[in-house]
């Protein structure tokens, strides 16, 4: 490479530096003036939350990878997972007959409608899998709560089979689904 040729690529890395410096020197500016809306009232800006959107998946996808999933079917788990979601998921996520809540409506991100929910992740297995994830780890930021620290997996997965059975239950179904038996009721209702 001859000297003036060496000139030109230390130029070109430059002009390079130079940009990136004042791009991170604008954010940084940005962030640091406080005019960014952080009220749950108000939407965060397309490419915020496009970025935002993109972390959640990309790091859900990656840490859930290996979680094998069971067999969702069994009724015993539906019957568990009935009345769990009713008493800790349906006052954000809703239940048929049931549009909305405050905290559907006040909460930003908002919580799903899980009742009217066909969002698919990849086929019935992987949506399983993120399901499984997101209830066990919650999602930070949101108002999603981690419950892994005060429910143990087994418990989670009776969620899940009963998340897969929901968007078609009427009201009535609901209802039978979520009762929770005299035997069980640790609870006060
Ligand atoms: C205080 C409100 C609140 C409660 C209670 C709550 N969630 Fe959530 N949940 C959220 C919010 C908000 C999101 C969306 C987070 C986001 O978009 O980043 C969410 C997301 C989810 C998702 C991912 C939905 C999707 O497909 O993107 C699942 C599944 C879920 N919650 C299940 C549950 C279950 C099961 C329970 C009860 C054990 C529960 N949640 C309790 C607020 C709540």
């Amino acid at each position: 490479m001859s000297d003036s040729q060496r000139g030109n690529v230390l130029r070109y890395f430059a002009v390079i530096l130079a940009f990136g410096g004042v791009v991170a020197l604008g954010i940084g500016g940005y962030v640091y003036s406080g005019w960014y809306q952080i009220g749950a009232d108000e939407p965060h800006t397309m490419p915020v939350l496009r970025v935002l959107e993109f972390l959640r998946e990309r790091s859900i996808e990656r840490a859930a990878r290996d979680i094998s999933v069971p067999a969702l079917d069994a009724p015993q788990l539906l019957i568990a997972g009935g009345p769990d979601y009713n008493e800790m998921c349906a006052t954000c996520h809703l239940k048929p007959g049931r549009t909305q809540s405050d905290m559907s409506v006040g909460l930003y991100p908002a919580p799903p409608d899980l009742t009217n929910h066909d969002e698919e992740h990849g086929g019935p297995e992987a949506a399983a899998r993120r399901q499984f994830w997101i209830i066990k780890h919650g999602i930070k930021a949101s108002g999603m709560p981690a419950w892994g620290p005060t429910h143990d997996d087994q418990r989670i997965w009776a969620m899940v089979a009963f998340l897969q059975k929901l968007p078609g239950l009427s009201e009535f179904q609901y209802q039978i689904l979520t009762a929770r038996g005299d035997a069980d009721s640790g609870h006060a209702h």
